[in-house]
Formats: C-alpha cells, structure tokens, sequence
C-alpha cells in the first residue's frame, strides 16, 4: 500500500505514512508557462493499493482537478485500488437548488470523483445540512469521520477548561457538541442560527446558561467567523468565564481569527485538514486508521 498526498497535503499525508509505518509516494506538480498543470507520479504504483490524500479548500477548483490527474493517472499506471480521503470537501455546502438556475456544485464535485475510477472515498466531518448522509450523493462506497473526539481529546488534556458546557452555534453542530460532551463527560446544548448573507448571521440561544462556566463552542467551519463571534457574544454576555472554540477545518477567511479573537475568545483551535495558523491537532490518526484497511 502506498500514501500519496497532494502538494497541500504533504505534510498529513507524511503523518499518516508515519503511522502506517510505511513510506510516501513522490509526485512532482507544477504548472507549465502557460498556466496548465503538470503532474507525475514518481511511485511505481502498478498492483498497489494507494490512498491519495487531498483536501479541497482556498483553492478548491485547482486542488479538485489536481485529485482528478492524480486519480485518473494512479488508475491508467496500474494501481489496484485508488482511495481518496478529501479531509475538506469543498462544494458540499451547494447540495440543493437555492435560487433556480443554480448548478448542483456537490453533485457534480462527486461525479467527477468517481468519473477518474475512485473506489472509495472518506471525508471529514463534511458539511451535511440536508444531505444526511454522503450515500446519497456518492455511488461508490463513501464514509464521513469525524475529528471531534480528537479536538475534544487535546481540550481535555490542555486542561484549561474546567467542566465545561459544550456549545454548538447551530443545529448541525449538534453531532459534534455530543461527541465533544461526552468526551468531556459535560453537558452541551445549541443554538439557533438564521443567515443573513455570506457573512453575517443572527444566533440566539436555547435552554443553556453559560452563567460562572467556561465553554466550548464546537463546529466544523470556521470562514468569516461570523458564526463563532455572534455565538461567542452571547455566551459572554450571559456571564461565562471563558470561551474556547474547537472546529475541524480552520478556513479562516482573511481576518476571521483577529475577529473571533476581538469577541473575548480566548483560544481557537483547528486540526490540519486545512493547515493553518491553528492547526493544533492532526487528523492523521483518523485517517491512518481508516487507511489501513482500504
Ligand atoms: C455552517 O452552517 C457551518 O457549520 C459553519 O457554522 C459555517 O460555515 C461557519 O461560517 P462562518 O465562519 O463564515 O460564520
């Protein structure tokens, strides 16, 4: 079995090779003078199974279409089995119609993976507000983990919160406030979200009083940080000690952490499924896990 990872990606995908102790695939990617995309595997792949490993994010039509080379080279070379794990797949938020005439980003994101021979495929906690599982939109075998318990995992071993109440600012963070809550062995609760536009949002909260407690907002984006200031404003303002945020893909538009920061956060922590800033925590063990058996 061999490890590749996209150029965004090397430094996971030597992780992940790290803990499956064996060695990284080579691939060189440039871009001809005029623009196109170069890339070659300097792997013999012929018979291997080989897990390509490429978040989509920043830049997502390039790295797309780097995975596609990729995918569609490892297949034409001879490899066994191709498995993607996209860490952050982007499109994913445009799984439906909004406004007519709109293109079916995530439906046409999925076919072109599968289009290049992909057997498998594996994501991180994807965005899924309506589409409730990935089977609906891929035909091949397709699997979302989640890197929660390893945010939840290194807050508790950080020690800097005591008991602390577990937010989600909207009701999709649900699943990952009860798994960062049971990991805490706390008590979580979320709030209520309306967008107002690609950058603002209104949130107000349920039944939870952060009143005298420290907490934990947990979500899986971080883009303009709108979400996580106006949750954070209200936690405050109730009177709570100290605010921490956890999510998995740290986007972090320009000025998001300055913002978040400004609100009286006092840490953000990402994992490196999108490497950045605060990419404190490393997916790799997730994946490694998964990849072993692919
Ligand atoms: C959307 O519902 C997601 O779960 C995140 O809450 C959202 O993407 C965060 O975006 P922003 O940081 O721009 O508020």
């Amino acid at each position: 079995m061999i490890v590749i990872g996209g150029p965004t990606c090397q430094n996971l995908a030597s992780k992940v090779a790290k803990e499956l102790g064996i060695d990284m695939g080579g691939l060189e990617v440039r871009r001809f003078p005029d623009g196109e995309k170069y890339l070659r595997v300097l792997s013999d792949v012929k018979g291997q199974s080989v897990a390509v490993i490429q978040s989509i994010h920043h830049t997502p039509d390039e790295l797309l279409f780097e995975y596609l080379l990729l995918a569609d080279a490892l297949k034409d070379l001879g490899a066994k089995r191709v498995t993607a794990f996209i860490p952050y797949f982007a499109y994913a938020r445009q799984d439906e119609r909004f406004k007519p005439g709109e293109a079916l980003s995530f439906k046409t994101v999925s076919k072109l993976i599968e289009s290049v021979g992909t057997d498998e495929i594996y994501t991180i906690d994807m965005h899924q507000h309506r589409v409730l599982k990935s089977s609906e939109v891929f035909k091949i075998p397709s699997h979302n983990l989640s890197a929660m318990p390893l945010l939840a995992d290194y807050v508790k071993k950080s020690g800097k919160l005591e008991n602390p109440l577990v937010i989600g600012p909207d009701a999709e963070a649900e699943q990952w406030a009860k798994i960062a809550a049971e990991r805490l062995r706390t008590d979580y609760d979320v709030f209520e979200k309306k967008r107002l536009g690609d950058a603002h949002v209104e949130v107000r909260p349920r039944r939870a009083n952060a009143s005298g407690r420290d907490v934990l907002i947990v979500d899986d984006i971080i883009s303009t940080g709108g979400t996580i200031v106006e949750a954070a404003k209200i936690l405050l303002a109730q009177g709570a000690r100290q605010v921490q945020v956890a999510c998995t893909h740290p986007i972090l538009a320009p000025g998001a952490l300055e913002k978040i920061r400004s609100a009286g956060v006092s840490e953000v922590i990402g994992t490196d499924t999108v490497p950045g800033p605060i990419s404190y925590v490393s997916v790799a063990p997730v994946i490694a896990e998964h990849a072993r058996h692919s």
